[in-house]
């Protein structure tokens, strides 16, 4: 697996492969690599004969009082991991090639109403960096498929709706997420939990799904929302934001919306920790009260 730092030798790569006949996929990631990123690449590889991921901890996503220089970094462990799984090609560019002018004089991509509610309200212009870097990202690598985890469910969506409304030439394809033994969703965040959060983190899934199950017993989505908020405090997380929310779109639910998802942030320790969970409702049976 080759490794390569500049737009030029990545697009002259990618160009022999397409030449041959080849798609490529794509799977972005800022590094520390965990099986949730080795489960993006496995999947990428059924979706195309080359594979090429990135690793490029984007400052333009971090705000100021975030982890930028915390954000363990991982390289030569990763390249190894890469290499196993199969990976064709690993993107590393430096800050100056992403941001040749600097982070702040770069052109911006604004995906409206998406970015700025749950996470987005927590922290302000992470999407905008988010949906920056990955147009950036995609016009260099120029792949035909890119693949995402369901973990960032909004990220997810941000993504989609950039691409939708700039009409770029990629298909996103959305990969479930990847849970340790107890539950807690994967994530490079992980590592900042001590000992003794580490063995409260799983609370989050657990609360979620007994979310889901009050929701589809018919309970309100403000009181499943109160529950869960309540119940993470109590297993010693403070919530950041559990909100019951349309899957499509990130409106809140109504009655009339059969495909939910319940997000939910909460801090532990130094650690921001989020998940969600989808939820169907029975699109037979008529709604037993009001969400809200
Ligand atoms: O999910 C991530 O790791 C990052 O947000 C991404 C998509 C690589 C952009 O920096």
């Amino acid at each position: 697996m080759n490794t390569i730092e500049t737009v030029e030798d990545l697009r002259s790569q990618v160009r022999a492969w397409r030449a041959a006949g080849e798609r490529v996929a794509f799977v972005p990631t800022m590094g520390n690599l965990h099986a949730g990123h080795m489960s993006l690449i496995a999947e990428a590889r059924t979706h195309a004969p080359r594979v090429v991921a990135s690793i490029f901890v984007n400052p333009m996503q971090f705000g100021p009082a975030e982890d930028l220089d915390a954000y363990p970094r991982t390289l030569a462990h990763d390249r190894e991991r890469l290499e196993a799984a199969g990976c064709d090609l690993l993107f590393a560019p430096g800050v100056a090639t992403v941001y040749p002018r600097g982070s702040e004089a770069q052109t911006r991509v604004e995906v409206p109403g998406l970015s700025d509610i749950l996470c987005g309200e927590s922290r302000p212009g992470h999407f905008r960096g988010v949906a920056t870097v990955v147009c950036k990202l995609f016009n260099m690598v120029q792949p035909d498929v890119a693949l995402f985890g369901e973990k960032d469910f909004q990220q997810l969506l941000v993504i989609r709706r950039m691409v939708e409304d700039l009409a770029m030439p990629v298909e996103i394809v959305g990969v479930p997420t990847v849970r340790e033994s107890d539950g807690l969703a994967m994530s490079s965040r992980n590592g900042y939990l001590s000992s003794s959060d580490r063995a409260r983190a799983p609370a989050l899934r657990r609360i979620l799904e007994a979310a889901r199950q009050s929701l589809l017993a018919g309970s309100g989505a403000a009181a499943v929302e109160r529950e869960a908020e309540d119940a993470l405090r109590k297993a010693g997380l403070a919530p950041d934001y559990v909100q019951v929310r349309a899957a499509e779109d990130l409106r809140p639910a109504t009655e009339a919306d059969r495909d939910l998802v319940i997000l939910a942030a909460a801090y532990l320790g130094r650690a921001r920790l989020i998940d969600n969970l989808a939820v169907q409702m029975d699109a037979n049976a008529a709604p037993q009260q009001t969400l809200r």
